[in-house]
This record gives C-alpha cells, sequence and structure tokens, in this order.
C-alpha cells in the first residue's frame, strides 16, 4: 500500500491495516453468549432508574416511541443530511474560527480557497481537524486551548498530485497545520470573536520543545540522538481529546501517534511497536524528510510520544510537560476529579478495539491554591476490569503486579494492562464524569473485532461486530474515586430499532426520534446533563438508515432520556465540546466536514462553532 492510501484510510481503517482481523472466528459461539448476556443484564440492572442495559430483551417499537422527549430545555432536532449545521428553534450557530484562519494581523491574507495556507504562515493561523478544547478565564480574559488533530494532505497540499509531502517544507506545513491553538476570544456583534494579535494567542507544533516528567522521564526507552538525557522531547502529536486541570493548565491528549512514523531503513519490530501498531510507512511520509520520525534511525522517538501533555494557555512563554506517569497509549481525553481524601484521578480511556481504560492516581493531594508540583508526576497508574457481575475494579500497574520496571509499564502500559488482565473494550473514547455526583461515563464508540477469538464478547461490550457503541459509567464505592472497585452499568447502548428487533436496535432510551451511532466526544454542562458528540457511519443506509449526519445529543443521566441537540454538515463528525464561564455560549468542534462547509465555495474547513440561544439565557 502507498503513502497516498495509507492517508486516506481513516485512524481505525489504519489500524485495521496495521493489525487485521483474524480470518477466523467462532461467530456462532459468540452471538450466542451475546444472547445469554442479554438476560443476565436484562435481570441485573444496577443502579438508577437510567439504567438501561437491554432492558427486557426484545424491545417493541412502541415502547421506544413513549421513552422519548420529556425533561429538556430544548425542542429536540430531527436527522439532518445536507451540508450545515442544524440547532433547535431559539438557538443561533456562527463559526468561531476555522483552518487558515489568522491569529495574529500578518497572517490576514494567508489562507487562499485555492492554495490554503504557505508554509511560512502555517503556525500564524488556526490549525486544521479541530478536536478537544477547554476555556480558560485569566485575569478578565477568556481563552480556548483547542486541539487540532491530523491534517488532509490533499486539502493543505492541493499542488501535490498525491496530497503527500515531497520536500521538508511540506513536511513542515503539515506539522504546523496540526497540535495545539490557544487564542483568546471577546464578545463580539453576536456571541464571540478571535482576538487578533492577543499576547495569549500561540500555536504548538510537532515540533515545539517540550519537557518531560515521571517515572520513564530520562529512561533509557526515551533516550535519542538529539536528546541523549530523555528529558526534552519535541512536538505534541494527534492531539485528540482535552482536559483541564483543578489549577487552571490544559491536557492535550496523544492518540494515533504510531501513524506518524516510518522507516527509511531496517528496524528492529518489536512487541512494543507491534502492540502500538508502528510500521514501516507513515502516513504524511515524515520519515523521508526528518529522521526523527524514521524508525531505522531513532527506533525510540515513538516512545516519547503518546503521552497526556500540560499546557499552560496562560503564559504563552511555558514549556509543555509531557507526563510519563499517566501511560503512553492511544490517549483519547483526560478527565480529572478528586478523591475524597482531596488526591487527583485522571480518568483515560486507549483508544483502539480491544484496549483499556485507565485510571491515574496522585500520591499528592490538591487543595485550591496550593502546591501542584508532583501532582501528575508521582502516582499510580491503573486498569479497568469489568466483572460480568457488574462490579468493577482497578487494577494497579507496578513493578510487583506487573513484573516489569516502572519506566516499561509506562511506556508500554498496554502490555502492562494486558498482564493484570484488563478488559478490552470497545474503543474507549472520552470519559466525562458527573459534576454533582461520584459517577464517571466512558463512550465506547464502536469495535468491528468484538467477539473474535481474540477478543470475546463480556458484559460491558455485549455485541459481536459492534457498528453502533454504548455509553458505560461507573460509580465508585464509597462515592469515592480513589476506591479501587466500583459497580457499573450501560447507560446506553446505541443501535438502529427501525433495522433491528434485538440487541442491534439499541436499549430501551434509544428510538426512532433520536438513535445515533458511534458515541465519541462526551461533556458533562453544569447541571448534570450529559453532552454526547457522534463520530460515526453518516451514510443513511442499511444499519444507519435513519440516523443521518453525525450529531450531538444530551443525555439525563437520571432518566435515561436522550435527545438530539445539534447535527453536523455531511462529512463531518462532532468533536470537542466547551461553555464560556457564564454557560451562555458552547463551542463545538465540526471535524473533517465534507463538500464545502462553512465557506459555501472552496475547500471544506474544519472549524469550531459558537452556539448561543437568542434570549441570552445558559445554553441546555
Ligand atoms: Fe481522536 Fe478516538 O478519537
Ligand atoms: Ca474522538
Ligand atoms: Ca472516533
Amino acid at each position: 500500500m502507498d503513502n497516498r492510501s495509507l492517508a486516506d484510510l481513516s485512524w481505525d481503517a489504519f489500524d485495521e491495516h496495521r493489525q487485521p482481523r483474524p480470518a477466523e472466528n467462532d461467530f456462532d459461539r459468540v452471538v450466542e453468549r451475546a444472547i445469554s448476556r442479554r438476560g443476565f443484564l436484562g435481570g441485573a440492572l444496577a443502579f438508577g432508574s437510567g439504567a438501561a442495559v437491554f432492558g427486557t430483551g426484545l424491545i417493541g417499537a412502541t415502547a421506544r416511541a413513549q421513552a422519548q422527549t420529556a425533561g429538556f430545555k430544548f425542542d429536540p432536532i430531527g436527522i439532518a443530511t445536507d451540508a450545515d449545521v442544524h440547532v433547535p428553534a431559539g438557538y443561533r450557530w456562527k463559526t468561531l474560527v476555522r483552518w487558515g484562519d489568522p491569529l495574529f494581523s500578518q497572517a490576514k491574507d494567508a489562507y487562499s480557497p485555492e492554495t490554503g495556507v504557505p508554509v511560512a504562515m502555517s503556525d500564524k493561523v488556526f490549525g486544521e481537524n479541530t478536536d478537544g478544547m477547554e476555556t480558560f478565564e485569566h485575569d478578565g480574559h477568556i481563552l480556548l486551548a483547542i486541539n487540532s488533530e491530523y491534517v488532509n494532505p490533499k486539502i493543505n497540499l492541493p499542488a501535490v498530485s498525491d496530497g503527500m509531502p515531497q520536500n521538508a517544507d511540506e513536511v513542515t506545513l503539515l506539522k504546523n497545520m496540526q497540535g495545539v491553538t490557544v487564542l483568546e476570544i471577546a464578545p463580539g456583534e453576536t456571541a464571540y470573536d478571535v482576538v487578533l494579535d492577543s499576547p495569549y494567542n500561540r500555536r504548538i507544533t510537532h515540533d515545539t520543545p517540550m519537557t518531560m516528567d515521571g517515572p520513564a522521564a530520562g529512561s533509557a526507552l526515551v533516550k535519542t540522538n538529539a536528546d541523549p538525557d530523555g528529558m526534552s522531547p519535541r512536538g505534541t502529536m494527534n492531539n485528540c481529546g482535552s482536559g483541564k486541570t483543578l489549577w487552571g493548565t490544559y491536557l492535550t491528549c496523544e492518540e494515533n501517534f504510531n501513524g506518524y512514523f516510518g522507516a527509511t531503513g531496517a528496524f528492529e519490530e518489536t512487541e512494543g511497536f507491534i502492540r502500538y501498531g508502528i510500521g514501516g510507512e507513515g502516513r504524511y511520509a515524515y520519515e523521508k524528510f526528518d529522521a526523527r520520525f524514521d524508525l531505522s534511525k531513532e527506533p525510540n522517538e515513538p516512545n516519547r510520544h503518546g503521552w497526556v501533555t500540560e499546557i499552560d494557555p496562560t503564559d504563552p512563554q511555558s514549556t509543555p510537560v509531557k507526563h510519563t506517569a499517566l501511560g503512553r497509549f492511544k490517549h483519547e481525553n483526560a478527565e480529572m476529579v478528586q478523591a475524597a481524601d482531596g488526591r487527583v484521578v485522571v480518568y483515560m480511556g486507549d483508544d483502539e478495539r480491544g484496549e483499556f481504560i485507565y485510571r491515574f492516581v496522585s500520591n499528592g493531594i490538591y487543595a485550591p491554591g496550593g502546591a501542584t508540583a508532583g501532582l501528575l508526576s508521582e502516582g499510580t497508574l491503573y486498569v479497568a476490569r469489568f466483572n460480568d457481575d457488574m462490579t468493577g475494579e482497578w487494577l494497579a500497574l507496578t513493578p510487583e503486579t506487573t513484573g516489569m520496571p516502572i519506566e516499561d509499564i509506562l511506556v508500554f502500559a498496554r502490555l502492562a494492562g494486558s498482564k493484570v488482565g484488563a478488559t478490552t473494550m470497545d474503543r474507549p473514547e472520552w470519559i466525562a464524569a458527573h459534576p454533582g455526583k461520584p459517577e464517571a461515563y466512558c463512550a465506547l464508540t464502536n469495535n468491528s473485532k468484538r467477539g473474535d477469538d481474540k477478543m470475546p464478547v463480556n458484559a460491558a461490550n455485549p455485541r459481536p461486530t459492534n457498528e453502533y457503541g454504548q455509553i458505560v459509567r461507573w460509580r465508585p464505592m464509597g462515592g469515592d474515586h480513589g476506591a479501587d472497585r466500583f459497580e457499573w452499568d450501560l447507560y446506553v447502548m446505541a443501535g438502529n430499532p427501525t433495522v433491528y428487533d434485538n440487541a442491534y436496535g439499541g436499549s430501551d432510551n434509544i428510538t426512532e426520534g433520536n438513535m445515533f451511532n458511534s458515541p465519541d466526544g462526551m461533556a458533562f454542562s453544569s447541571d448534570g446533563m450529559l453532552w454526547i458528540q457522534t463520530d460515526g457511519e453518516d451514510s443513511n443506509e442499511g444499519d444507519f438508515a435513519g440516523q443521518g449526519n453525525n450529531q450531538m445529543l444530551v443525555g439525563n443521566p437520571e432518566t435515561g432520556e436522550i435527545a438530539r441537540f445539534l447535527t453536523a454538515p455531511k462529512g463531518a463528525e462532532v468533536t470537542g465540546l466547551t461553555w464560556t464561564p457564564d454557560g451562555k455560549v458552547a463551542f463545538v468542534g465540526i471535524q473533517h466536514p465534507g463538500g464545502a462547509w462553512p465557506d459555501g465555495t472552496g475547500k471544506p474547513r474544519s472549524a469550531v462553532i459558537a452556539v448561543w440561544r437568542e434570549d441570552g439565557a445558559p445554553i441546555g
């Protein structure tokens, strides 16, 4: 497969290319197991009236239709299949910032609908493919930190016939269009606008100098020719979901970092490379023009990526820090909460088929305004086991439990997780913690491989060839996120009740009126409602008939009700969500739109939009 076709693959398809599904699997056996699970789960609903694991098994259309609509502050909208954004009556939206929009006056005319952005201006504009983001208040300023997850090379390099970089400058262009943007916003004629030339405006790219801390920093595993001390990595990449620390800094999460590495010569295909999908061909041909990405020259460079990275958005001179204590995997987001005793807890998902959910617990405690040194560098990493009896436990990853040195545990967290018997999950995406009670939710987006011999169904991931996804939630014992045991249930199983009258029709709280597939982004608003964004199949055909474009829904954790709030333009996923401090404007990411959204002509431009209520009340 050449680089052009690799670059065209979705990240999930890229994983499949690297680690193909085994040809044989005992499908009949696993289907039977899943069906028996339905009976088990139906009789063992865990907690709350919102618990919705299959209900009574086969669910009739009438019961589904009655389950919906009340309890939301907006009128739910229908699906869309067009090329625009839609929000409920009484709400408005506008584009806040698009790929190529200037952060500084000198880049005001940088973007061209024909040619995109020139390399000289590429680190002075907003990046492509917006993802996780968070809002910060600082000295009367409102700042957004926003991830740019990856690039579409054909859009950024339209003059190159196969869309792949042909020289080092073109590689630099692609590197600069990804990473993180910090920008200031201020009230505009409507909602908010970007403040051009704000001293806070900043781009952080694949080349920005960083530091590392935690037990793997400085270890032999992260030393390279350019950094023999293993303390000064460069760049943060494939920045997917986000998090916000209790002390007001930004956490950006490195997801599909493996795809950026390739080899121009021989290299050793280690167990770690195989488990993380690191191989000989990079998606963007970086390795041909930058030895840092060439596995035959710098085999440790991939070990310096796949971390949660902390950025202080209030200090444009600050150096980002990669926190090795939080483990290296395909990080989705990082949801920080506090244990009852004040220790810092970070929940994290590893988005690949059959990978795990993790939790970091600090050694030290945090008090508002208090010291933060060591809170994300000294602690214990755990991995989750979801038992079939709907209990679960956090399994510590230590030299004692794994037989691995601590730096190996952290750099190869997946291998450590397997050693202690973690539960394989259906692609853990965002984790969101309820703001008012000790409860956390994780979007398990889908899993085409669930049910094969390496990945049998389990109670939390009960459907073979799971193309719709589900949301699992857990409550820690004693209401303490620091506790090592929890109870869990499924908040929702997505599905299509117009096509299936079985497990693939979804749980009780899925109806013809609110159905969706592939939950991904998630965040709680301060009123305790769960906002769910999708990154799924938007063909609106076959198993996905009637589900329309990707969308954003709101879930009531108490009643289980779910209602559609926003639909994306065809081709886009909805990802990234944050609110202004007063809750009156929401910022929503529209990634990889199709057509020519939002300009109507020229290229599709990934963008962050602002959404607000016409009456000026808080959104929701
Ligand atoms: Fe970048 Fe798993 O989404
Ligand atoms: Ca995602
Ligand atoms: Ca996804």
